[in-house]
C-alpha cells in the first residue's frame, strides 16, 4: 500500500456549507507570551458526545497516564519522553489537571497532520488553544462551541501512527523497535492490513455524532475494543490430539488471520501464551504446559529486561499478519477429566511485573478447546480434531 512520508491535512470534497480554509503550521513551538491555556476536558465534550465519552473513558487510551503498569515503568526508567505519547497535553500547559487524562478527546481531535517518519513522538503536536476540533466528518455546521475541521486523515492508519511507532537508539547506537504496529501494517503484504486501523480497531454504528444531530451511518466507536471482543477474532486454529507411545501428541496450527500486524504487538512486553492443561472432575488443573511467543528485550548480560534498559531484540516469535503457525506438544495423561488446548494474551510476564513491583494483570483469553479424556481412549489411536473457539 502507498503511504507518504509526510501527511498534511487532507483538501477534502467540502460540501455546503463550506468549512473554513485551515492550514495549520507543522510543529508549530509554544509562544511564551501566550495567555496560560486552559484544557477541555473530556466529560465537557461528554456533554454533547456523551457515547464516545463513555466507551473512551472505558478505553486504554483514558488509562494512559495512570495505569499502573505504565507508572510503575515510568518511574523505574526516569520517564523520559513518556509523556510525548501517554499524556500530550502537559507540556503544552503545564499544571492543568486536564493533562493527566493523558490520550484524550483534545489529543487526538486538535491534531491536525502527522509527520510519519519521527517515530518517536515528535511527529505531531495538538492544538487545544485553536477551537477547531478535527474529525472525518467534511459536511457539518460550525457550531458555538467549537468549528469542524473536516480530516480524511483521522480515517487513516498514519493518524495512529503519531504514537502507535516508536524507536529508540540504545546508548551503544543500535536503533531498537519498541512499538512496531504501524510499521508491521505498512509493510505487511496480507490482506488484512488493506484496512486502515480504524476499520478494525474503531467500528462503526448508525447514530448521531452529537445530540440532537442527524443520524449517521458509521459513526466510530471510542472503546477501542480489545479485551474479549477483538482478541478473540485475532486468530483462527484447529489442534489434533492424537496417542503416541502411551502419550499424547498434541498439534496446533493457528493463524493470525484477524489482525493486519503481528499478534501479539505493541509493548514488547505482550505475549501469546499456548498450552495444554490437563483438568480433574473438579475442574482443578492436574498439569500444564505452556509455549510463549512474543519478543524478548534483554540487557547486555543477555537478561529479559523492560523496553527502557534493553540493548538489543534477543528474538521475535510473534504471528506475523496472516502466517500459519505449527506447534507441538507430548504431554502424559491421566484416565480421566478434561484435556484443554488455550491461547491467552499475556501484557507482562510475571518475572518483570515483579521486577516493577506492580500485580501482573490476568491473562486475557483467546481461543480454547476441551476434550473429555475417556473419549480419546475409546477411540483407540485415531485422532481428534477440534476447532480452536474465542
Ligand atoms: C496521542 C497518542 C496516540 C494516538 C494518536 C493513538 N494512540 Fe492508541 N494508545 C496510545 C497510548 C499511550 C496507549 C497505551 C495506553 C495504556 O494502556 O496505558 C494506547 C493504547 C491503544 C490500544 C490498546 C492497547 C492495549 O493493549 O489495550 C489500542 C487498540 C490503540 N491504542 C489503538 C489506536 C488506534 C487504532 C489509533 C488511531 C485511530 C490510536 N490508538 C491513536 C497513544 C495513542
Ligand atoms: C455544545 C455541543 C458540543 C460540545 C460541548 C462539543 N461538541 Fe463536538 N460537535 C458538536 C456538533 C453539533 C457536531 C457536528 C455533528 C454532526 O454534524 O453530525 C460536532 C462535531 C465534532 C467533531 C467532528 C468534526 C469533523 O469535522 O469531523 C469532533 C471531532 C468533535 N465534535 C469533537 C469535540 C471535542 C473534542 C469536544 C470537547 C473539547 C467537543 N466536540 C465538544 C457539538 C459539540
Ligand atoms: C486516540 C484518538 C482519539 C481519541 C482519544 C478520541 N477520538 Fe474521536 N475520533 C478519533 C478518530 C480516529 C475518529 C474517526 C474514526 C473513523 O471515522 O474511522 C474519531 C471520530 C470522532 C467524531 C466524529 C464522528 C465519527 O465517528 O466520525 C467525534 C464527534 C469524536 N470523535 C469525538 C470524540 C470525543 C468527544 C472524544 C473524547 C471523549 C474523542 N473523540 C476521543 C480518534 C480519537
Ligand atoms: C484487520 C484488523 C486490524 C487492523 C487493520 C489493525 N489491527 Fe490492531 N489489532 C487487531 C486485533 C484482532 C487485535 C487483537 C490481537 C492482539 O492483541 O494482537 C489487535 C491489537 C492491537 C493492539 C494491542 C496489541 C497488543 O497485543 O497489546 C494495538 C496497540 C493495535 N492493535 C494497534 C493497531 C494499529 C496502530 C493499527 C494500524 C497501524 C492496527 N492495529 C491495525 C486487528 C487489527
Ligand atoms: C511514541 C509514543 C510513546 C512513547 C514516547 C512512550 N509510549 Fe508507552 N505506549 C505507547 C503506545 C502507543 C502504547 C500502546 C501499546 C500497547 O498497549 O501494547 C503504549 C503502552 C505502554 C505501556 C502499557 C500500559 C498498560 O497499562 O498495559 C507501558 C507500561 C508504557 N507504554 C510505558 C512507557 C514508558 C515508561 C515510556 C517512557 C519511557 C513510554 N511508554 C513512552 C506510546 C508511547
Amino acid at each position: 500500500m502507498a503511504v507518504v512520508a509526510v501527511v498534511t491535512l487532507c483538501v477534502c470534497q467540502r460540501k455546503t456549507p463550506p468549512v473554513e480554509q485551515v492550514s495549520v503550521a507543522q510543529s508549530r513551538p509554544l509562544d511564551a507570551a501566550q495567555e496560560p491555556l486552559a484544557l477541555v476536558p473530556a466529560a465537557r465534550c461528554g456533554e454533547c458526545h456523551g457515547n464516545m465519552e463513555k466507551e473512551w473513558r472505558s478505553s486504554a487510551h483514558a488509562q494512559s497516564d495512570a495505569s499502573p503498569i505504565y507508572r510503575a515503568m515510568r518511574t523505574a526508567s526516569g520517564g523520559k519522553h513518556c509523556d510525548r505519547c501517554h499524556a500530550p497535553l502537559r507540556a503544552l500547559a503545564v499544571g492543568d489537571p486536564v493533562a493527566a487524562e493523558g490520550v484524550t478527546c483534545d489529543v487526538c481531535h486538535t491534531i491536525a497532520s502527522v509527520q510519519v517518519d519521527r517515530a518517536d513522538g515528535t511527529g505531531f503536536l495538538p492544538h487545544p488553544e485553536d477551537n477547531l476540533r478535527y474529525g472525518p466528518l467534511c459536511d457539518t455546521t460550525p457550531h458555538y462551541f467549537h468549528r469542524m475541521g473536516c480530516s480524511l486523515l483521522h480515517r487513516e492508519s498514519a493518524f495512529c501512527a503519531a504514537c502507535h511507532n516508536w524507536s529508540i537508539r540504545t546508548p551503544g547506537g543500535t536503533v531498537l523497535s519498541i512499538l512496531p504496529e504501524y510499521t508491521e501494517w505498512r509493510d505487511s503484504e496480507s490482506a488484512m492490513s488493506s484496512f486502515e486501523c480504524p476499520v478494525c480497531h474503531m467500528p462503526g454504528v448508525r447514530t448521531e455524532a452529537a445530540v440532537g444531530s442527524r443520524e449517521r451511518s458509521r459513526v466510530a466507536n471510542h472503546s477501542f475494543v480489545l479485551r474479549g471482543t477483538l482478541l478473540g477474532r485475532a486468530l483462527s486454529g484447529q489442534v489434533q490430539i492424537k496417542p503416541e507411545g502411551g502419550k499424547l501428541r498434541i498439534s496446533l496450527m493457528l493463524t493470525n488471520s484477524g489482525a493486519g500486524h503481528a499478534v501479539p504487538t505493541g509493548l514488547p512486553e505482550r505475549k501469546l501464551q499456548v498450552g495444554v492443561e490437563t483438568l480433574d472432575a473438579a475442574g482443578r488443573v492436574l498439569s500444564q504446559e505452556e509455549h510463549s511467543y512474543g519478543r524478548v528485550m534483554v540487557d547486555a548480560a543477555d537478561r529479559e529486561v523492560p523496553f527502557y534498559a534493553a540493548v538489543k531484540e534477543q528474538k521475535d516469535t510473534r504471528i506475523r499478519a496472516g502466517e500459519t503457525r505449527k506447534d507441538s506438544f507430548l504431554i502424559d495423561v491421566p484416565k480421566s477429566g478434561q484435556l484443554r488446548v488455550y491461547v491467552r494474551w499475556r501484557p507482562i510476564s510475571a518475572a518483570l511485573a515483579s521486577q516493577l513491583q506492580v500485580v501482573p494483570p490476568r491473562d486475557e483469553p483467546m481461543l480454547s478447546a476441551s476434550v473429555a479424556l475417556p473419549l480419546l481412549f475409546r477411540r483407540n489411536g485415531e485422532s481428534v480434531t477440534l476447532k480452536l473457539q474465542p
